[in-house]
């Protein structure tokens, strides 16, 4: 097993909650960073009363590995393009052991070609693009608005036009009173390393069409900001990565993960995270974060 891949899954068992650190097309092995706390802090907050939207969910776990915790949300849902949740719908629905962890008293379980309902986990397919097709999707998932809400985004925005990822976050702003969003993908697209990303995607056919938000932590941020968000934080992976545990740095420097080129990966990827919190008294949204950054507010 690859080492990061060991470090990913070590992480994944012990908090549950973790951004990867992927999809860099450049040779490079993915890695972990272990958020659990904004997971954890928003589940203590709630006592689980929340939910959670993992858009672009791809074939992501983090459902399977919070409920293995028995952190388990009043709703789950995913969303990505119906190419890749009729594939994962399949997934599911072929594996037993997922099918008994989906399983409840109080609900069957429903699928058609592209997605999944069941009592607490739902698998959607909608381009993300078209806010009715989505809004839609969500309300099959019976979502509820009134509910604190965190929205995850790994990687997957920067597959949109900047007007769209603009105007998909502005949505979720009017629409959830409490609502926080984390948000991970590249950073500092200007420099050389980070146009030579750019170039290598595209060569291989993967444009990233909402490079503009990602030209620097203030771009980041202000993709939120100016669309309705109270506040946002955002750091890159190197400030993530000195802020974790001590412990867990040591394990991943033990591995040889972060060697040369690889610091120069992490100073271009972020996260970003947001919050709304309208509800009254406040939840405290304003409070969870990875570290300790300097804060932007409206
Ligand atoms: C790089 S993958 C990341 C997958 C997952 N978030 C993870 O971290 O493993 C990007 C995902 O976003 C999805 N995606 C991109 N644009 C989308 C859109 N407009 N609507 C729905 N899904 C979209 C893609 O289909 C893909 O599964």
């Amino acid at each position: 097993m690859h080492n990061t891949t060991y470090s990913r899954q070590r992480v994944s068992r012990k908090t549950g909650w973790t951004l990867p650190v992927p999809y860099c097309n450049c040779g490079c092995p993915d890695t972990v960073i272990d958020t659990g706390h904004i997971g954890h802090w928003l589940f203590q907050l709630t006592k689980c009363q929340c939910q959670v939207v993992n858009l672009g969910a791809g074939f992501d776990t983090t459902y399977w590995n919070l409920k293995d915790q028995n952190l388990v949300a009043k709703n789950f849902i995913e969303v990505d393009f119906t190419s890749v949740t009729s594939r994962k719908c399949y997934y599911v629905k072929s594996r037993k052991q997922l099918l008994d962890k989906l399983t409840s008293e109080d609900g069957d379980i429903k699928f058609n070609s592209t997605d999944l309902h069941s009592s607490d986990y739902h698998v959607v397919g909608a381009d993300m693009r078209k806010l009715d097709e989505f809004e839609k999707k969500l309300n099959e998932c019976g979502i509820d608005r009134n509910l604190p809400t965190i929205f995850l985004a790994e990687c997957v925005l920067v597959y949109m036009t900047a007007d769209s990822s603009s105007a998909l976050v502005r949505w979720i702003a009017d629409k959830f009173p409490t609502v926080f969003f984390v948000n991970y993908e590249q950073v500092n697209m200007l420099d050389r390393f980070g146009e030579v990303m750019v170039e290598n995607l595209r060569t291989r056919g993967c444009a990233l069409a909402g490079v503009t938000h990602c030209i620097s932590l203030d771009s980041q941020k202000d993709r939120f900001l100016t669309n309705g968000w109270e506040g946002a934080n955002a750091l890159d992976m190197n400030q993530v990565y000195k802020n974790l545990p001590h412990d867990e740095v040591q394990s991943m420097e033990g591995f040889g993960v972060l060697v040369d080129l690889q610091v120069a990966l992490f100073a271009h990827y972020c996260i970003t995270w947001s919050y709304v919190d309208r509800q009254q008294p406040p939840l405290g949204l304003s409070s969870i974060r990875i570290a300790a950054p300097t804060e932007t507010t409206q």
